[in-house]
């Protein structure tokens, strides 16, 4: 039987023109890519201070480059899950029906993509991307390990004495400058499109889906209450409540590959 709150969460969702999706690790973690906190969270074993800022990159980029090149190691053969699978089939029935669907997501695992949804904006980049220090180009990459030297590594040690890398070890462009991850970095701003792209969706949704996100880090978590002043139904869905729990108008507490097909099954109904 259909739970009542999910029978009215749909219900808002057949009346709605434009729908907003935003999600967190939380919807890869059925695919074997580890979170970021709670059990098992990659900020649990390591600190992102010493990892994922630019401070980190200026101070040792090949220990920078160690862990995106374990975390690439770990999401490579990693496949998008029921939850993955079931927006990518919402989004086409939904704009097959003339409806607008935004996913916003935060991850950079690019498993939506995979699965086939294609209007994602990625609110922190693509560990599947690497960006020219030099030139600025901006290209695909799927090198595991992302250079010969890295091969073997995998268990950066930021308080290790002595350096394990070096600058020759890292990847270089073909314009020879160096290659960092096309990711953003704790102190790093959000690419101005994406994140414009994010807020016009959250104040346009008639409906915004909250999956699998702790809802802690800013500007993403924002969305959130933006599209409810903006008049939004807005549902969660998360194995336990987050600091966004309260200003929602459904939790559904429950694993997002579960949930996720359940709530979207066969909307919108043609006919
Ligand atoms: P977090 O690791 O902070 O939160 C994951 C959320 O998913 C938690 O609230 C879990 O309860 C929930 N969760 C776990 N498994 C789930 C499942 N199977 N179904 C539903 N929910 C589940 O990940 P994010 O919120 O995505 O930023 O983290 C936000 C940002 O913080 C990341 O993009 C990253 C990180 O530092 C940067 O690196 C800039």
């Amino acid at each position: 039987m259909v739970d009542k709150a999910i029978a009215e969460f749909r219900a808002a969702l057949r009346s709605a023109t434009s729908v907003m999706v935003l999600s967190g690790a939380g919807v890869s973690a059925e695919s074997g890519v580890p979170t970021f906190r709670g059990a098992g969270g990659l900020w649990r074993r390591w600190s992102a201070t010493e990892l994922a800022t630019p401070e980190a990159w200026a101070r040792d980029a090949g220990l920078v480059w160690e862990f995106y090149d374990y975390r690439r190691r770990r999401m490579a053969d990693v496949q998008p899950n029921p939850a993955h699978h079931a927006l990518a089939a919402f989004e086409a029935r939904w704009s097959a029906a003339g409806r607008e669907l935004e996913l916003v997501t935060q991850n950079i695992d690019g498993l939506h993509e995979q699965a086939g949804s294609r209007a994602v904006t990625r609110l922190h980049g693509s560990i599947w991307h690497v960006r020219c220090l030099r030139c600025g180009a901006v290209t695909p990459n799927r090198d595991v390990p992302i250079t010969p030297a890295y091969e073997g590594a995998g268990d950066p040690d930021p308080h290790a004495h002595a350096r394990r890398f070096t600058a020759d070890d890292l990847p270089r462009c073909a314009c020879s400058g160096i290659l960092r991850p096309h990711v953003v970095w704790f102190g790093e701003s959000l690419a101005e499109e994406d994140l414009g792209r994010a807020v016009a969706a959250a104040e346009r949704c008639d409906a915004l889906i909250v999956v699998g996100t702790s809802a802690v880090v800013y500007p993403a978590a924002g969305l959130i209450p933006l599209a409810r002043r903006s008049g939004a139904v807005v549902c969660e869905i998360n194995l336990s409540p987050t600091p966004a729990t309260n200003g929602v108008d459904y939790h559904f507490c429950g694993p997002a590959g579960v949930v996720l097909p359940e709530l979207l099954e066969g909307l919108p109904e043609v006919g």
